[in-house]
């Protein structure tokens, strides 16, 4: 019989997770506070595990049909818990709640399991501290879409014990994510502190009139994403010299000059700036347009994570 997960909250997130869960093998079981989402979380999964079959983008080696069987919906927290080995909790952004479920949650834990948060931005000290299981608990989080771009950033809180870490690491690999684990609970985890250095550069040449706001994405997407699609920064530093220490010796008095100019971080987002963007996109993605926009996005992303499959097979 397949290993239990348990997926506390069946919204966006909780429902990819449920997918990647159940392409992997596992027999998932969703929670929802709400009756009526269960239901509706169980059909939109199925609908998006058949289209995703035709598109030839469904993961895992069995069928849509027989992974939809794997997965069961429950209106009982207990029932739904009961003999997981891994429970993903995929509630709400909000400290409050996250600290009720996982209080909820502590009497069912034993200890062995591990209970891993989705979060975005919460660490487990945020919500986790009081729990007398606490040694149990982490952040897993995802990358929307999670489906389509597989990195999982695991995040210990000061108590978390190393088995759950390499645990969910573990689990990450085995049903086709991309972990990495972080060595302690930094704000923004990584993934949010590189963006935001991103962003931050973006954001100053935008306000000092050097880019136009179209110019400064095609930087990304078709200047740096293409590249970072495939290897990263420092890969990219090893691969553009005679390895990273020629690489080094090469530029980097240059690149010390460059980030001496470099606006000092934070930088506020101000809706000034925002304004103009918006007026950039408001023939191309108006507002009412967004949803379209990201179905886009989401299709491309999809080719995009097959097109990467099929290079790494090679
Ligand atoms: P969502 O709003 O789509 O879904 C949340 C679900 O939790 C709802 O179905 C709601 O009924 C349920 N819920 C509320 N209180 C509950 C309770 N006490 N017990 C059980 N279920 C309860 O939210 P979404 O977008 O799926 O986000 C979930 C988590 O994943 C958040 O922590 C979020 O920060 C994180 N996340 C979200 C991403 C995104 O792009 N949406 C990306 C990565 C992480």
């Amino acid at each position: 019989m397949s290993e239990k997960v348990a997926i506390i909250g069946s919204g966006l997130i909780g429902q990819f997770w449920s997918m990647i869960f159940a392409s992997g093998g596992y027999s998932v079981s969703i929670y929802d506070i709400d009756d009526k989402q269960v239901s509706k979380a169980l059909t939109l999964i199925r609908e998006k595990l058949h289209l995703y079959e035709q598109q030839g983008c469904l993961r895992g080696k069995s069928s849509a049909a027989e992974q939809a069987q794997l997965i069961s919906g429950h209106t009982d927290l207990a029932e739904c818990v009961e003999g997981a080995c891994y429970l993903q909790e995929c509630v709400p952004e909000v400290v409050d709640l996250k600290t009720k479920v996982f209080q909820q949650l502590d009497i069912m834990l034993t200890d062995t399991m591990v209970a891993a948060s989705s979060s975005s931005c919460l660490g487990p000290s945020q919500f986790a501290g009081s729990m007398q299981h606490r040694d149990r608990v982490v952040v897993a989080h995802p990358v929307n879409p999670p489906y389509f771009i597989p990195l999982v950033e695991i995040v210990p809180g000061p108590w978390t014990a190393p088995d759950v870490l390499e645990k969910t690491r573990a689990i990450m690999e085995k049903v086709g994510q991309s972990p990495i684990t972080l060595r302690k609970e930094v704000p923004g985890f990584a993934l949010n502190r590189i963006q935001y250095a991103i962003i931050n550069e973006c954001w100053d040449m935008l306000k000092q009139g050097i880019l136009s706001p179209e110019d400064i994405d095609k930087v990304m997407k078709d200047g740096l994403g293409p590249r970072y699609a495939f290897i990263g920064p420092l890969e990219t530093m090893h691969l553009n010299a005679d390895g990273i220490v020629d690489y080094c010796q090469r530029y980097a008095d240059g690149a010390y000059k460059v980030c001496e100019t470099l606006a000092p971080p934070p930088i506020q987002y101000d809706l000034d700036t925002a304004g103009k963007v918006l007026n950039e996109f408001k023939d191309t993605i108006p507002l009412d347009k967004i949803p379209d926009r990201r179905q886009w996005r989401d299709d491309r992303l999809a080719a995009l994570a097959t097109l990467k499959r099929q290079c790494d097979a090679k």
